[in-house]
């Protein structure tokens, strides 16, 4: 089974995630990328992501080149904004050469307030099969052993 895991992750949660997905499914790896590239910390991070998400804003992407109607699973992740997947996942998911039809699996990072984040991701995806979702509750935070674990556990169901 072909698999690519695609990405978006500000701080390296779903970073981690993504790659140790790619260790165990042997998939592809692409990372969605912001054409703004300004680091920002603190509060003002959160603010500019919070202001981000309650105006449905979609931040424009760098160009994303992987064929994905090559494989046979698609494995979305994205940290939690402000209760949604963070607006430059729903810029990649509005594309027009996003596939209908296909097989998805779809994971989120987050602080422990997950809200409503994967019924609205799941509801932007409504022309494909979703198979699984999955969330991380401070990734970066747990022993990597325990991450790896509980990612690996999920993996495997992917394979079936
Ligand atoms: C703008 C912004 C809003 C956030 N909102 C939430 C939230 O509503 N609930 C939550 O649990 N965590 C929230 N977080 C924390 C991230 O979801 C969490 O740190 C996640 O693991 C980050 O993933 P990343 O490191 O891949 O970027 C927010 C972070 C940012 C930057």
């Amino acid at each position: 089974m072909k698999t690519a895991v695609i990405y978006y992750s500000l701080d390296g949660n779903c970073r981690l995630v993504a790659e140790i997905l790619k260790e165990e499914l042997g998939a592809d790896l692409f990372s969605i990328e912001t054409i703004d590239s300004k680091k920002r910390k603190g509060l003002s991070k959160f603010v500019w992501g919070g202001r981000m998400v309650f105006a449905r804003k979609k931040p424009p992407l760098k160009p994303l080149t992987a064929d994905l109607a090559a494989y046979d699973l698609l494995i979305l992740g994205a940290p939690v904004w402000a209760g949604s997947p963070a607006p430059p996942m729903m810029s990649f998911l509005a594309q027009a050469a996003f596939p209908a039809k296909k097989r998805l699996a779809l994971f989120c990072c987050h602080m422990g307030g997950m809200g409503k984040a994967l019924e609205t991701f799941k509801s932007r995806l409504a022309e494909n099969e979703i198979v699984s979702t999955k969330d991380f509750i401070r990734a970066e935070k747990q022993e990597a052993e325990n991450l790896r674990s509980s990612v690996k556990e999920w993996a495997l169901g992917l394979k079936d």
